[in-house]
């Protein structure tokens, strides 16, 4: 097979990128093949879809990714040239909820002609990418039928907030059984995953990357002007309507700051629509108006985040990573955020940003107002907090980190034979 001289030449001298070695020789095959088979259940357009989109279309060469829902996400993966086919997961399968418990249990038949179906088209592949647990479970068991290693992105945190306990024992169950290799967006994902079950060894932490040229600098009041907003204190909330995502908390804490304005920004992408009425609801409760302003899913985030004076992000639950809260960071933006989860690896309090508890809309409420009430301060803070993010969390630096781990599984592969073997 093309490539494997390659691949000796890569473990021997432990350099240069897998990527970089596959695509020079196969750049020209088409469909793509040889590369990673990349693996979602989900068609929105979440924050595990964005940072696919950026891996996806750096091996759009020799790979390709099989959603198991349709959406939005296809045609952004398809304007980058990535190659995409979608295949629809069956009903049952699709009902699974990450609370599931019994009920995911009993989708066990669908997994598995779903994962036949995937087998089939993985064939082509070397190496299968689950970017979410569904993901995980139909792609672990298309890799074990055919032979390929198979890497789980978890970005999630494996944790009561977000998973039933049956949901957690099976998923780290099997990942410990027939992953090569765990990425997970955090260490604080990775040590969720370890608690939870799962052997630390198979963990590398490779932290989400944005493009920083996405968020040139730009002048508060002409955003503004582009998007016909009024002037005055705005905060700002880009994350998808969600109960764990704490919209709520903004909501309350604005009813503390008679003259701010906020922009919620994002929508319910799966399933939270009564969340999203509720956040309607608790608007005319506070007595918000016109001060709140719901502008559901938005492609022009660089733009919005330019328009605010602070970007807030208030997740009651754990954040697996954060990516709206290094975009703020890159907005040039001081960025107020809950102190949890992955969240903590991104922000330092008082430095590049500033952290409250969790959950906390009176602590959110003094934040903002500190903030308003010392320009100076708060653009040290952004400055802080935008140098910093360019620097760790750039789009290259996650692309060359991922490279890496899957480097480290084809080389590790062809130290067994066997398996090797067996995948041909
Ligand atoms: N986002 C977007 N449009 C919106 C709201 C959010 O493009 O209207 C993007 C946001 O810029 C970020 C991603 O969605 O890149 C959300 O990712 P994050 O990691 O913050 O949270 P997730 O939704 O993945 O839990
Ligand atoms: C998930 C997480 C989020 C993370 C994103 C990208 O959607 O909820 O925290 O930033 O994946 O890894």
């Amino acid at each position: 097979m093309p490539g494997r001289g390659c691949m000796l030449t890569l473990c021997a001298a432990g350099r240069a990128t897998w990527s970089a070695c596959v695509a020079g020789e196969e750049a020209t095959s088409k469909p793509p093949r040889d590369g990673i088979l990349f693996v979602d259940h989900a068609g929105v357009l979440g924050g595990a879809e964005l940072s696919l989109l950026d891996i996806a279309r750096h091996y759009r060469d020799t790979s390709a990714v099989v959603l198991l829902a349709d959406g939005p996400f296809r045609p952004a993966l398809e304007e980058a040239g990535v190659h995409v086919d979608v295949l629809l997961a069956e009903p049952r399968l699709r009902a699974v909820r990450r609370s599931s418990g019994v009920g995911g249990a009993l989708a066990l038949a669908a997994v598995m002609r779903e994962s036949r179906r995937l087998a089939e088209r993985a064939r082509l592949y070397r190496l299968i990418h689950c970017n979410s647990q569904k993901a995980f479970v139909v792609g672990a068991l298309a890799g074990r039928r055919i032979g390929r290693p198979v890497v789980w992105h978890l970005r999630d945190m494996l944790t009561a907030d977000h998973f039933s306990r049956i949901g957690r024992l099976g998923v780290v169950r099997l990942a410990n059984a027939l992953a090569a290799r765990v990425i997970c967006n955090s260490q604080a994902t990775a040590d969720a995953f370890v608690r939870a079950g799962g052997r630390a060894g198979l963990v590398s932490v490779v932290y989400n990357g944005i493009d920083g040229e996405a968020f040139p600098p730009m002048d508060r009041e002409a955003a503004r002007r582009q998007l016909d907003l009024p002037a005055g204190c705005t905060v700002g909330s880009f994350s998808r309507l969600a109960p764990w995502k704490g919209q709520h908390v903004l909501l309350d804490a604005l009813a503390q700051l008679p003259d701010v304005r906020a922009l919620v920004v994002g929508d319910a992408l799966f399933g939270e629509d009564a969340y999203a009425a509720s956040l309607r609801t608790l608007c005319e409760h506070h007595r918000l108006g016109d001060r709140v302003r719901f502008l559901g899913f938005r492609r022009d985030v660089p733009l919005l985040m330019a328009a605010c004076d602070i970007v807030v992000h208030t997740a009651v639950a754990p954040e697996p990573f954060g990516r709206m809260v290094v975009e703020g960071m890159l907005s040039g933006r001081p960025v107020v955020a809950a102190d949890a989860g992955g969240v903590r690896e991104i922000v330092t309090d008082g430095r590049t940003g500033c952290l409250i508890p969790p959950g906390d809309a009176g602590a959110l409420a003094v934040a903002i107002r500190a903030l308003l009430a010392d320009r100076p301060a708060a653009d040290r803070l952004a400055a802080t907090g935008r140098a910093w993010a360019l620097a760790r969390f750039s789009r290259d630096r996650m692309l060359a980190d991922f490279d890496q781990v899957i480097a480290q599984v084809m080389c590790a592969r062809r130290r067994t034979p066997a398996a090797a073997d067996a995948a041909h």
